[in-house]
């Protein structure tokens, strides 16, 4: 009976939860610090907060946190390396993964997606429904990659960042930390670090 702890019980939370049952685990539960107020994310049960989850996080055989927001996901998933839980990748079965890549625990691949030979996946990542990872791609720690974003080959994507559904960037480009690449996006050249880039060609985005 291999048993999951997601915590963060969010849609992004059920979208885990219900790959990981699909990929090898028997059943899910959820911690959440809004819990004993929310006892349920769609069909699964929240069980506890993160203080709980810290506590009894050996007992499972995977843990991984499903909070959108990159900078929180890494700390907490670091809190919870610290207190011995074992880290997981939850790996869709549609996704299409080349065996000659790197995927670093706590990132999840969702439905659909697709990571190329060579490519490295840093952790605590989100390559989330539909999108493409080329071949050679680097993405450090805590990067999301929206639904439907295709990164050509050896693109380079900081740690933190996060590439919006529907974006895409030109091969060998490198997009630095904690970006913003906003929705739909078209990255031709190399975009520093902490930047907010949006359109065709992406461009920073001035207020
Ligand atoms: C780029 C982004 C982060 C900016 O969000 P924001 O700071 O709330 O910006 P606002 O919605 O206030 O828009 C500010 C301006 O930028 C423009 N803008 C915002 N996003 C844009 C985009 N993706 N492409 C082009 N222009 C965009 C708006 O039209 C607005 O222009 P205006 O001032 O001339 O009206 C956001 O729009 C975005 O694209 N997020 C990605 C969403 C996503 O990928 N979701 C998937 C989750 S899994």
């Amino acid at each position: 009976m291999k048993k999951l702890a997601i915590l963060g019980a969010s849609g992004h939370g059920k979208v885990i939860a219900d790959a990981a049952l699909l990929s090898g685990f028997d059943s899910v539960v959820f911690f959440d610090d809004a819990w004993p107020k929310l006892a349920a994310n769609g069909c699964w049960q929240v069980v506890g907060d993160s203080a709980q989850l810290l506590s009894c996080c050996r007992d499972f055989d995977g843990v991984i946190v499903a909070i959108g927001d990159n900078e929180i996901r890494a700390s907490k998933s670091i809190v919870l390396l610290a207190a011995g839980a074992m880290l997981t990748t939850v790996v869709h079965p549609s996704a299409v993964i080349s065996p000659f890549t790197v995927i670093g625990s706590g990132s999840f691949i969702a439905a659909g997606a697709v990571v190329q030979v060579d490519a490295v996946i840093g952790r605590f990542c989100i390559v989330n429904t539909n999108a493409a990872v080329e071949h050679d791609c680097t993405l450090g720690e805590a990067v999301h990659i929206s639904p439907g974003a295709m990164l050509a080959g050896a693109v380079s994507v900081g740690d933190r960042s996060w590439v919006g559904i529907g974006a895409c960037a030109r091969q060998l480009v490198s997009i630095g930390s904690d970006v913003i690449v906003g929705a739909g996006a078209v990255v031709i050249r190399s975009i520093s670090d902490s930047c907010m880039v949006v359109g065709n060609p992406a461009r920073p985005l001035i207020r």
